[in-house]
């Protein structure tokens, strides 16, 4: 029998996810992981700061994964071992909607996550902000979605709740650590283009105030496998018509490597201590 494959559309998605779960048990030695993080523009560095790596697994070695075509995507998973003897996977290589390459394989790495034990999945990204006294560098915590990319990661009739999507829970461990971070609605566009200024100006009417091109399908995949989610933005520009100034990619990847550093160091902290209270539980 071939084996089984996200292309096809008569195997369920998770017998991949089983897949590539076994794949990285037998590269780290590590039977279970119990947070995921995937890492966005600017988050790259806080892996080496989370705790010891265990190993290091190219994505192309998991079925299901492949490296990104993205800059500041680095095309790895890496297992870390926290304290109280968690293990935490950190997901460098994101697929993201717009690649085009169907949704199955955007949230592919939620689905091995939560097959490979995860019960907290942290999602990072780099995002434009629509509240202008968020000033490039400044990391905000998500606390809803507004997913406008007319596409699911659910397959059939699958009806699943996102009240609380993004859980209270996590966010207030999170401000426990920094109780300077703001919250805010993330907006998901397809992309890649950047939106415009009237496509900024309807998500703020909507009740946005971040902009950006992953996340909302993956935290809904999350939910649908039964983990906990906690979304962080790191703005890396002002969007669209609320800078005057033309948006770049560039520019994006600068505030991020800017950034990294203190990401690193807050993620590190909102890590452990969301290890802690798993510890505890
Ligand atoms: N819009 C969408 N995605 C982004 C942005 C933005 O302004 N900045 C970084 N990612």
């Amino acid at each position: 029998m071939a084996e089984p494959s996200l292309d096809d559309l008569e195997t369920p998605p998770t017998a991949v996810a089983e897949l590539a779960a076994a794949a990285l048990a037998e590269r780290t030695g590590v039977a279970r992981h119990d947070i995921a993080l995937t890492l966005g523009s600017g988050w790259g560095r806080a892996a080496e700061r989370l705790g010891r790596t265990v190993a290091v697994v190219s994505a192309e070695d998991v079925p299901g994964f492949s490296v990104s075509g993205v800059p500041g995507h680095s095309g790895t998973l890496t297992s870390i071992e926290l304290e109280h003897g968690l293990h935490a996977l950190v997901i460098g290589a994101r697929t993201h909607f717009y690649e085009g390459r169907g949704v199955r394989r955007v949230v592919h790495s939620v689905r091995t996550a939560a097959v490979a034990g995860a019960r907290v999945m942290v999602l990072t990204n780099g995002a434009g902000g629509i509240r202008p006294h968020w000033t490039p560098g400044t990391p905000v915590l998500i606390d809803d979605h507004i997913n406008l990319t007319a596409a699911s990661p659910l397959e059939g009739a699958t009806f699943v709740d996102l009240t609380d999507l993004y859980s209270r829970r996590l966010r207030a461990i999170a401000r426990r650590v920094d109780p300077s971070l703001d919250e805010g609605v993330y907006v998901q566009f397809r992309g890649p283009h950047y939106e415009t200024p009237a496509e900024v100006a309807m998500a703020r009417t909507m009740g946005g105030s971040i902009v950006g091109m992953s996340t909302a399908l993956e935290a809904i995949a999350a939910r649908e496998s039964g983990v906990e989610v906690l979304g962080m933005s790191l703005i890396t520009n002002l969007a669209a018509g609320i800078q005057s100034t033309p948006l770049s990619h560039a520019e994006v990847l600068a505030a991020g490597k800017e950034a990294e550093p203190r990401l690193a160091d807050l993620l590190a902290r909102i890590v452990a201590a969301i290890a802690d209270d798993l510890a505890a539980a």
